[in-house]
């Protein structure tokens, strides 16, 4: 979505186009069809709403008794996490930026249906460009967005230039992959997951660099927001913690992301893993991911907080805490 796993592990929609997709791709986006996963973000988006609230909670802390009346949500996806930052920061006009107009759609949808049409607005645009005329925010949330960009350091300073002076910018970026079973669950050789995700990680590698305009950089994500000409203020990793037994909307949610990990990584696994795969995916099987007992959601999402220059900032805080 970091031991340490790259960004996307935990938040698996990293797919290509499927064989009959029709291709809703912005220029210069990476071969997903954003448009299609939007069912499928906004579930993972809805699964992980306490930790997005806890996460947003801690950005207001940082915010308190600071204006802020403009907030971005860059690469919103279906916008869950726009509508917790309207409710989040109650005087503030979020913008939601997406290339994918089809998940922009619902960010409207979904705005009006919390009431909160007024609030949340959308603009459509190529990511890092394309925010010239919406103003200075005070706020930039941009999460599992960044490591889809060429250049992310150079796209960290382009986002950086949007920000008011002592504006904060927050970075979804990193923390742990998802896990979802036992390591030795009954089937198959044990230690499936792990290596789905080292595959993931080779996957992962493959895609950054078929990316317009690729950089290679150290993700070292603090870093990378002091090369944007910010000023680092904390980071935090926040637990997404279901436990066994799951309710039906988290066990479709980790069945269609297994089957998208099978679409995905398919060719790279051994007949055993193949098999075992499509026991778990098996609708009726009672050792399938839809039905057996012992399924639970487990991940880490890690957020970086970085403040514009021009105002009086407190000192940088590193803190790692789980919950
Ligand atoms: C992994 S999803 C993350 C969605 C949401 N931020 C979340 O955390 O649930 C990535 C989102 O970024 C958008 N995106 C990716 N590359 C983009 C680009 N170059 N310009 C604009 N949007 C982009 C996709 O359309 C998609 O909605």
């Amino acid at each position: 979505m970091n031991a340490e796993p790259h960004p996307h592990a935990q938040h698996f929609p990293h797919v290509p186009n499927a064989p009959h997709s029709h291709g809703h791709r912005h220029e210069g986006a990476e071969d997903v069809d954003w448009e299609a996963l939007g069912p499928q973000l906004e579930r993972q988006a809805e699964l992980h709403l306490p930790f997005i609230e806890r996460a947003t909670a801690w950005l207001a802390e940082q915010l308190a008794g600071e204006d802020v009346s403009r907030v971005f949500d860059l690469g919103s996806g279906p916008g869950v996490v726009s509508g917790v930052l309207a409710r989040t920061f109650p005087q503030a006009r979020i913008v939601a930026v997406d290339g994918a107009a089809g998940l922009l759609d619902r960010v409207g949808t979904r705005a009006a249906s919390e009431g909160l049409a007024d609030r949340v607005v959308t603009h459509r645009a190529d990511l890092p460009g394309g925010l010239d005329g919406l103003g200075a925010a005070d706020l930039i949330w941009t999460s599992k967005v960044v490591h889809h960009l060429g250049d992310q350091q150079a796209s960290l300073r382009t986002l950086a230039a949007s920000l008011r002076p002592g504006g904060l910018l927050a970075v979804a970026e990193g923390g742990l992959g998802t896990r979802c079973l036992p390591r030795d669950f009954g089937l198959g050789r044990p230690g499936l997951e792990a290596r789905l995700e080292a595959a993931e990680e080779d996957w992962f590698a493959g895609m950054r660099a078929a990316l317009p305009g690729h950089t290679r950089v150290v993700e070292d994500w603090p870093a990378l927001l002091a090369g944007a000409g910010l000023v680092h203020t904390g980071t935090r990793s926040f637990l997404t913690d279901l436990p066994a037994p799951l309710g039906a909307g988290a066990r479709e949610y980790l069945h269609d992301r297994l089957g998208r990990l099978r679409e995905l990584l398919g060719d790279t696994l051994d007949a055993e893993d193949l098999r075992t795969l499509d026991a778990l995916l098996d609708p009726r099987a009672p050792e399938g991911l839809l039905r057996r007992p012992d399924a639970f959601l487990l991940t880490a999402t890690t957020v970086h907080t970085a403040r514009s220059a021009g105002a009086t900032l407190p000192g940088p805080s590193r803190v790692v805490a789980a919950g």
